[in-house]
Parts: structure tokens; sequence; C-alpha cells
């Protein structure tokens, strides 16, 4: 949903995202794949987490890393969630949330052995942020991030009119491994996200969500609208999910 819709279906959509255990599709299980490409990282590795969300992906980090991981998102309710559950997992020497836009990062080059992305990337153009990471990984550290890539040449109309809403540059894999070469990263490995993990941490909560936030405004016209267009997404991957992926790209900044 772009920029241009109203402020209520704005706040509606964000009360659909919210209130999901990950806002956009990933697993434990792929997360943890991904870190396993990471032969080579650093004992207790400084991480940083490109637009975490509520930090799905930022807990199974700390949970499998010796590291401190400073992860950071624009909307600031999903940082105020995250703070919540470093505090309540008593995890606040090890996660350090932020709001802040990662297109305008102040930390220092060569700051952290990790940086993670999952969902995130690509808001900023893959020609943009591949080279802002070579510039704040310390050489020899890994790049993880996903990124949306067709799988098949000439995907319906219908599902292209939709992603050249949200990221008119999608390519496919070969486009953003040809991408990471040239931004200087060296490739360790790459993988298709499941469809399951659309499904279990992402498509399916936000359908028991949206029948939520149905019943609470049943007389909001604009609120059901706005909730019709967010259950169109989940309903456009049953119908055209085999045209489109996430894959998971592990790189490294050479030594
Ligand atoms: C698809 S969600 C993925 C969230 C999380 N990584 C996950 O997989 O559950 C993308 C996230 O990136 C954040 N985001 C988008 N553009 C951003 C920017 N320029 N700076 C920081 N965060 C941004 C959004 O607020 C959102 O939380």
């Amino acid at each position: 949903m772009s920029a241009n819709h109203s402020a209520r279906s704005m706040e509606v959509f964000h009360e659909v995202f919210e209130g999901l255990p990950r806002q956009g599709p990933g697993s434990r299980a792929c997360t943890l794949q991904a870190l396993s490409l990471c032969r080579d990282l650093v004992a207790a590795p400084a991480i940083l987490d490109l637009g975490c969300g509520v930090g799905a992906q930022t807990l199974v980090l700390a949970a499998n890393t010796t590291g401190t991981i400073t992860a950071v998102d624009l909307h600031a309710p999903n940082i105020a969630r995250l703070n919540e559950t470093v505090a309540e997992a008593g995890l606040g020497d090890r996660i350090r949330p932020e709001v802040e836009d990662f297109g305008a990062l102040s930390y220092a080059p060569a700051s952290f052995d990790l940086l993670w992305s999952e969902g995130a990337l690509y808001n900023l153009g893959m020609a943009r942020a591949l080279p802002m990471c070579w510039a704040l990984l310390r050489p020899g550290g890994y790049l993880a991030f996903t990124d949306a890539v067709w799988r098949t040449p000439d995907p319906p109309a219908a599902v292209r009119a939709i992603f050249v809403e949200d990221y008119p540059a999608m390519g496919r894999v070969s486009d953003t491994l040809q991408q990471i070469a040239d931004a200087g990263l060296a490739l360790e490995g790459h993988f298709t996200v499941p469809d399951a993990a659309w499904w279990t941490d992402f498509y399916t909560p936000m359908g028991t969500r949206i029948e939520e936030l149905r019943a609470k405004y049943p007389n909001d016209p604009e609120a059901l609208r706005a909730l019709a267009a967010v259950a169109e997404e989940p309903r456009m991957h049953e119908e055209y999910g085999e045209h489109y992926a996430y894959e998971f790209f592990v790189c490294r900044r050479p030594s």
C-alpha cells in the first residue's frame, strides 16, 4: 500500500502489520540457514539488522550468536514493540533497537561484522543499498538479505502491476547476483525462501488480524476498504505465487 493512501487507511494498514509476528515472509529456519552460510563469522560479531520490523529475525540472531545487534526500523511502533520484547527477554545488553532511516545512517564505515536485512533493503533500491552495505562492513564481514525476485520469464500483467507499484526494479535471481558482484561483494550462497515461510508467521496471522479488525470497525468504510486492500496480498500470493519468490542471498566483503 503506497503513501498516497489516506491517513485513515495507512493507520489501519499499520494496525494490521504491527500485530503480526513478522512483517514480511521469512522464518526462523530461513534465518538460521542464512546464518550457517556466514561460515567464518567472527566470535561476538557486531550486527546491524536493517528494517528489523518487530524483530523476528533479530531475536533469532541474538539466540544463535554471541554478538550485539543494532536493530533499526523507520516505523517507530515496530521499535517500541521490539524494545518491550527485548526488556521482557532481558536482552538489553545484546540488542539495541533504534528508530532510523537506513538510507541515512551515520555509523562509521567498516563498523559491522554482519549486516542483516529481511524484506527491507529493496526499499532503497539494490543499486544504492549494496554499496552502502559494503561500506558499513568490516573487510571479511557478511551481508545476508532477502530480495523479491521473479521466478518466471513472463509473469501475468495482474501480478506485474502490483509489484510495479511496490518494487519497480524487481528482477530475477541472476539480476541480484549481478548487483552483488557489481558492489564488490563475494557471493557465499543463496536459496529460495519456501512457500510455507510466506504463510506460517505472515499471511496466516495476517488473515486472523484482518478478521479481528473487520469486527472492530464494522461501520468504518475506509477501514474496511483498507482491510480489503491488505487482504488482496495473500489472495494474490495464492493465485500467482509461482511467479515470484523471496530469495535469501549471503555475500561477503572481501578481506
Ligand atoms: C517487509 S518488512 C520486514 C520486517 C522484518 N525484517 C521481517 O522480516 O519481519 C520491511 C521493514 O522495513 C522497514 N523499512 C522500510 N524502509 C526503511 C528505511 N528506509 N529505513 C528503515 N526501515 C525501513 C519497514 O518499516 C518494515 O518494518
